[in-house]
């Protein structure tokens, strides 16, 4: 429920007297909102700083890659990028999977990533994600599109898939 449209919050907030008044203000306030029209039907954001923001959160996709690698940024940004930062860059918490997949790496192949991450360090502050019910295909594309950014193939930035890529890894 929108906690400004109900008016169990004013009983607590207001004595007695107050209340009609307040319960008055915010169902003007509901109209008011249920006269604005949706979101989609309103113009854009013509400010300078509107703009900036739709640019920075509607940018163009930068590289295209397979559908797996697709998936894997996808599973990647919505698991694991709080720690490990978005594109795999770290954070001051986690470290760079970038870093640790590169050629001579701390993660020197797939199946141990696969172990890695199934398995987690929890004492380390790394989920154990097979026990938080993340399936292995996941872990495998999310190695796909790390592997990619690690070699230099995909660069930061959201993706988008090529057409023809279906069976392909990066
Ligand atoms: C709650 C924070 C957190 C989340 C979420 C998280 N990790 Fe981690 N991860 C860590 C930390 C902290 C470490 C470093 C542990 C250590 O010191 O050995 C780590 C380490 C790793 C390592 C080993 C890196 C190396 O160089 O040894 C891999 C691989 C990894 N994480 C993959 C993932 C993947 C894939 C996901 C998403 C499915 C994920 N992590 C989600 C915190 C997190």
């Amino acid at each position: 429920m929108d906690p400004y449209c109900d008016d169990r919050e004013m009983r607590i907030t207001y004595s007695r007297p107050c209340r009609a008044l307040a319960r008055t203000l915010v169902l003007a306030s509901c109209y008011l909102g249920v006269a604005h029209p949706p979101l989609s039907a309103q113009g854009r954001d013509t400010t300078k700083l509107g703009q900036a923001y739709f640019k920075e959160f509607h940018s163009a996709p930068r590289d295209t890659i397979s559908q797996t690698a697709y998936l894997g940024w996808k599973q990647f940004e919505l698991n694991c990028s709080r720690c490990h930062g978005e594109y795999g860059v770290g954070t001051s918490f986690a470290p760079a999977l970038v870093v640790s997949l590169k050629h001579g790496g701390t993660i020197p192949n797939e199946q141990t990533f696969i172990q890695t991450v199934c398995a987690g360090r929890p004492e380390k502050g790394m989920p154990s994600w097979c026990a938080l019910g993340l399936e292995i295909p996941k872990m495998q594309a999310i190695y796909a599109y790390l592997k990619g950014r690690a070699d230099g193939k995909i660069g930061i930035g959201r993706p988008a898939v090529r057409p023809d890529s279906a069976g392909g890894k990066t």
